[in-house]
């Protein structure tokens, strides 16, 4: 971002745009790139800083992601074929959709601390009918929003509903409720991303109205699981609260997935030593954390090989390009989280599994609760 306060608030993206048209492209002009490896070690190596910082991830991915668009097209494949290319990954399949139903924190006003309750299809094995499934209880929900609270569509950065509640437990509540209401509880299960890095600090977790000590807080979750019946908990605790990750994952292995965001930030050393440390068993892979196809393709690779789980996630700022869900198919993705099932932005993406879908004709394999590790 430009961070200039006189244009979008700080968020514009001109300098990024620049750094394609006024560095790159001179730079890479007249040579030639075999793989999609060589030309990603161009960009990583033009930008020369350990954290992309000269030219920006976001510039260092578009143009990582624009040579997989055109190796695509020169060779007329779809372009999650590409993808499956670049992956070692078991053969081709359908990611399960796992959907914002309502969100807190950063994302909507800060009313309850945690991110996001999502709904996760178990049953269907089209994406189609995972759709139909989620826009039914979103509209049962939006509709006890409208009731309970006289409005409807308040929605948050991923388009989740984000009702002024009491707490976080409530927030389950509404959403145990509306998948019992729209008649769907053997169907879809719910799932949450704590993002607890945003109200941990020093070990102590700012909570609802209260202070939780590490311990406390791995209480608290394991209590969700049991209660809520969570298919996974995304970001619990603190991005380097390693020893309560630990502590979470031994208590709730084989019953919920334990997923790492800002935790791992898609970054090989992070991963590494997660693995080592029983800290987590998913993945959640964003591709602009690490800043390149091959790079984001290792943080994949290392995940798989330790017999973990793989998200496939978007951002809270996004477009409407759908390079994701071709990057969820190729990558044989457990996953997929691309926001909820509003705004053009999010739609690009459940439109492109659609497509991929039909022209594939791919499934989404039975849901099997992960052995645990
Ligand atoms: P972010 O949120 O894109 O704002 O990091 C998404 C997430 O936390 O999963
Ligand atoms: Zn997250």
């Amino acid at each position: 971002r430009d961070g200039d306060p006189h244009r979008h608030n700080g968020l514009g993206c001109r300098t990024a745009v620049a750094n394609v048209e006024s560095v790159i492209h001179p730079a890479a002009t007249d040579q030639g790139f075999p793989t999609q490896a060589a030309w990603d070690q161009f960009l990583i190596a033009l930008d020369g800083t350990p954290n992309k910082s000269r030219l920006g991830a976001n510039a260092i991915l578009g143009c990582s992601l624009a040579f997989a668009r055109a190796v695509a097209a020169r060779d007329r494949r779809p372009l999650y074929e590409t993808f499956c290319e670049l992956a070692s990954n078991p053969p081709l399949r359908l990611p399960r959709l796992s959907v914002n139903l309502f969100s807190g924190g950063k994302h909507a006003g800060g009313q309850v601390p945690i991110q996001d309750v999502l709904l996760v299809p178990v049953s269907p094995t089209t994406i189609d009918d995972s759709l139909t499934m989620i826009c039914e209880i979103y509209r049962v929900a939006a509709e006890w929003c409208h009731t309970s609270f006289g409005m409807r569509l308040l929605t948050a950065d991923e388009g989740g509903l984000s009702p002024p509640v009491a707490n976080s437990e409530a927030l389950f509540e509404a959403g145990r409720e509306a998948i019992a209401n729209a008649g769907l509880s053997r169907d879809v299960r719910l799932a949450v991303d704590v993002a607890a890095s945003h109200f941990e600090s020093a070990g102590e977790y700012r909570f609802d109205g209260r202070v939780l000590s590490g311990d406390k807080m791995v209480e608290r979750l394991q209590r969700w699981v049991g209660e809520f019946d969570l298919l996974s908990v995304e970001d619990g605790l603190g991005q380097d609260d390693w020893p309560h990750w630990t502590h979470f994952r031994e208590r709730v292995s084989g019953r919920s997935l334990v997923i790492g965001d800002d935790l791992l930030c898609t970054n090989p050393a992070r991963i590494r030593r997660a693995i080592e440390a029983r800290a987590a068993d998913t993945l959640l892979l964003k591709v602009n954390q690490i800043g390149t196809l091959t790079e984001a393709a290792e943080a994949n690779r290392l995940a798989r090989e330790a017999g973990w789980s793989v998200v496939i996630s978007a951002r809270s700022g996004e477009t409407e390009d759908d390079w994701l869900a071709d990057l969820a198919v190729g990558w044989s993705g457990d996953f997929i989280k691309v926001g909820s099932v509003t705004q053009s932005e999010r739609l690009a993406k459940y439109n492109r599994l659609l497509e991929i879908e039909r022209e594939s004709g791919l499934t989404i394999p039975a849901w099997n609760a992960p052995a645990p590790l």
